[in-house]
This record gives structure tokens, C-alpha cells and sequence, in this order.
């Protein structure tokens, strides 16, 4: 297969990159525009492969869509490219509405052309998998319930509401033009080659050096965290078995709260790298002022990947923290390039 993969450098498309190189025989395109939350620097294991192609170009441009794909010939495509920080969205919500909605737009239409164009065997081989997050359907505070499938969309930052304006999108364009499409919604990721401005990372960075870690109101904010290698897993499952304009919910059954996720994290650092001043961790916890509009709980109900397709996910939350807070100590290097910028100025090629 030829997988032309959108937004390939950032957190989890890297690591969809990495699993396809990997574990498979495809070939891919990555293409992204590398914003700053673009690091090549996550890719470097598999960049010498001669399975691995990548280009420049930002989804809002259509010329440069069509060249790619006229050039590389994707059998799939896999779109991951999005802004996707919240709190970035509250400050500035332009570039995700550019990005995620005018972007997959763009996108779509591109990949509805390039599949007209196909031959019979070609139309019927392609496919186009919309990557997206279970924050399109909004807050379950105050139930039990989880997210399946059908629960209808009502989302609450602007990042969320771009990304449910691009699922729709997508459905459309599968409705009304039979482009054969998936969508997936998966709920919160962690591990490693995870950019510093996220919770997990965060924490773990600032905690190494003694610096407060913030949180977020009471904390009490919950989270089903998944890691990042069983979602990549999930989504060449699904992009290679799912069926056509079907929908799958992705988790990890590891509902936690934001409170609990820090004090493990602490624990751990404790363990295996204990303070220079022997002071624990968590003395260095902060709880600043609540995100305006946050969502109390998030929680998926992955049954249906789980029967059709057979994924579930391999690490646990006790094994997956363990897992990254190890390849943040010991890829130190990875986050102080992108701490102090050094990761985007070499490949920009700017002078002292
Ligand atoms: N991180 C999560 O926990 C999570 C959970 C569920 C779904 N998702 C979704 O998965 C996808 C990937 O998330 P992530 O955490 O890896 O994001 P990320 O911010 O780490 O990476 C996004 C990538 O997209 C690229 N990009 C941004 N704008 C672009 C544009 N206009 N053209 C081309 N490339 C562009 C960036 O350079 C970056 O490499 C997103 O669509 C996100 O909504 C993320």
C-alpha cells in the first residue's frame, strides 16, 4: 500500500509513521506543514527508509495537494494534520477553523478528485481515514455514560467544534459523493515524542526542573488516556480492515483523573529519579485557575473495535506512564531542542 499520512510529523502521526515503517511493507508520504508543532526530529529512526517520502506543504493549499497525490499515487490516506492544543483554541481560534475545517476541506476535495480519476480496481482499493478526537461529543459530567458511535456531537472549545466540522464534512463527502471514507474518535493520548505543552509531558519536564506543575482547578478533570503506540495500532487497523463509512470509537479504558495522572507521575519520578533536595514531587503541584469551559469527563466505549475489527489496547495506564516517563528521562535531548527551540530554527536554516 501507498499511505499518503497528513500531519506525519506531529505526535501521534509520527508514531503512525513509525509503526507503518516499522511493522509493515508500505510506503508513505507524510505531508505537513510543520508548525511548531511539527518536530522531523520524531521521526529520525525511520527517516533513511526508502519507504519513507515527506514534503512541506500546508492542507489549505489545493495545488499542492494535487501534486502530491499525482505524484505518489496513495492507495490510502490518513489525516491527522490539525491544530490541537485547547488552550491554543481559546487564544487564537483562526488557524483551527483555516486548519481543521478549510484544511479538510481542501483535502477532501482533492482526494475526491485523485479517486474519480482512478481506475476500477484503484476506486475500489482507496480509502480515506479522517483521524479524530471523542472531545467532538462533549461533557458526560455528572453520568456514567460513554461515548459510542452515535452519541450526538455537542462540542465546547473552539478545537473541539473544528473537529466535529470536519467529521461532518467527511461524512459528507461520503454521503453525497461516495467517497469511501472512516472516521475515527479516539480520546486522549500520551507517551513518547509528546509536545511539552501537554499535560503529561509538562508535568514531567517542569517537574525535572523543580519548576511548579499546574493544574488545572480541583484536578478532578477525567481523561481516558490511551498510549500513543496503541492508537497508532488502532488507526492502520481500522484504515486496513474498517469498513467503509463506518465510525470507531478508540480508548483506553484507563478513565483517570488529572490529579491522579500527576501523582502518578511524581511517584514514579520519585522511584527513578529522586530530587537532588529529597523533597517528593508532588510538593511542587499548583492548582491555577479552571481552562474557561472545560470538560469534567471524557469516556469512550471501545466495544466496537473491539468486536468487529479485534483491537484493544496493550498497555495498561500503569505500564504506558511508566513506559514514557522512562523515554522522557532518557530522550532528554528530544525536549530541550524543543524547549529552546533549536528543533524548528535548524530546519528553517536561520543563522545565530
Ligand atoms: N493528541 C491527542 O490526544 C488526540 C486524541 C484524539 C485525536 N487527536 C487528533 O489526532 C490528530 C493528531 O493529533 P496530534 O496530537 O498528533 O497533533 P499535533 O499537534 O502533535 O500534530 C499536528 C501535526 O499537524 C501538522 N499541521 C498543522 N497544521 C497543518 C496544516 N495546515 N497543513 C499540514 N500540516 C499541518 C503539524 O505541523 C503537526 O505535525 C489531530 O487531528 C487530533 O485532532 C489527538
Amino acid at each position: 500500500m501507498k499511505i499518503l499520512v497528513t500531519g506525519g510529523a506531529g505526535f501521534i502521526g509520527s508514531a503512525v509513521i513509525r509503526h507503518i515503517i516499522h511493522n509493515t511493507d508500505d510506503e508513505v508520504l507524510n505531508v505537513d506543514k510543520l508548525t511548531y508543532a511539527g518536530n522531523l526530529e520524531s521521526l529520525k529512526d525511520i527517516e533513511q527508509s526508502a519507504r519513507y517520502k515527506f514534503q512541506q506543504i500546508d492542507i489549505c493549499n489545493k495545488e499542492a495537494l494535487e501534486q502530491a497525490f499525482d505524484s505518489f499515487q496513495p492507495n490510502l490516506v490518513m489525516h491527522l494534520a490539525a491544530e490541537s492544543h485547547v488552550d491554543r483554541s481559546i487564544d487564537g481560534p483562526a488557524e483551527f477553523i483555516n486548519t481543521n475545517i478549510v484544511g479538510t476541506y481542501h483535502l477532501l476535495e482533492v482526494a475526491r478528485q485523485y479517486w474519480q480519476s482512478l481506475d476500477d480496481i484503484g476506486k475500489q482499493q482507496f480509502k480515506f481515514h479522517h483521524i479524530s478526537t471523542d472531545e467532538v461529543y462533549g461533557d458526560l459530567e455528572g453520568t456514567n455514560d460513554l461515548f459510542t458511535e452515535i452519541t450526538p456531537y455537542a462540542p465546547s472549545s473552539p478545537y473541539s467544534a473544528s473537529k466535529a466540522s470536519s467529521d461532518h464534512l467527511v461524512r459528507a463527502w461520503h454521503r453525497t459523493y461516495s467517497l469511501p471514507i472512516l472516521v475515527t474518535n479516539c480520546s486522549n493520548n500520551y507517551g513518547p515524542y509528546h509536545f511539552p505543552e501537554k499535560l503529561i509531558p509538562l508535568v514531567i519536564l517542569n517537574a525535572l526542573d523543580g519548576k511548579a506543575l499546574p493544574i488545572y482547578g480541583k484536578g478532578d478533570q477525567i481523561r481516558d488516556w490511551l498510549f500513543v503506540e496503541d492508537h497508532a495500532r488502532a488507526l492502520y487497523t481500522v484504515v486496513t480492515e474498517g469498513v467503509i463509512g463506518e465510525t470507531y470509537n478508540i480508548g483506553g479504558h484507563n478513565e483517570k483523573q488529572n490529579i491522579e495522572v500527576v501523582k502518578t507521575i511524581c511517584q514514579i519520578l520519585d522511584e527513578l529519579k529522586p530530587q537532588a533536595n529529597g523533597q517528593q514531587y508532588e510538593s511542587l503541584i499548583t492548582f491555577v485557575k479552571d481552562r474557561p469551559g472545560h470538560d469534567l469527563r471524557y469516556a469512550i466505549d471501545a466495544s466496537k473495535i473491539a468486536d468487529e475489527l479485534k483491537w484493544m489496547p496493550i498497555e495498561t495506564f500503569d505500564s504506558g506512564i511508566r513506559k514514557t516517563v522512562e523515554w522522557y528521562l532518557n530522550n532528554i535531548e528530544w525536549c530541550r531542542r524543543v524547549q529552546d527551540g533549536s528543533y524548528q530554527r535548524e530546519r528553517l536554516g536561520a543563522g545565530e
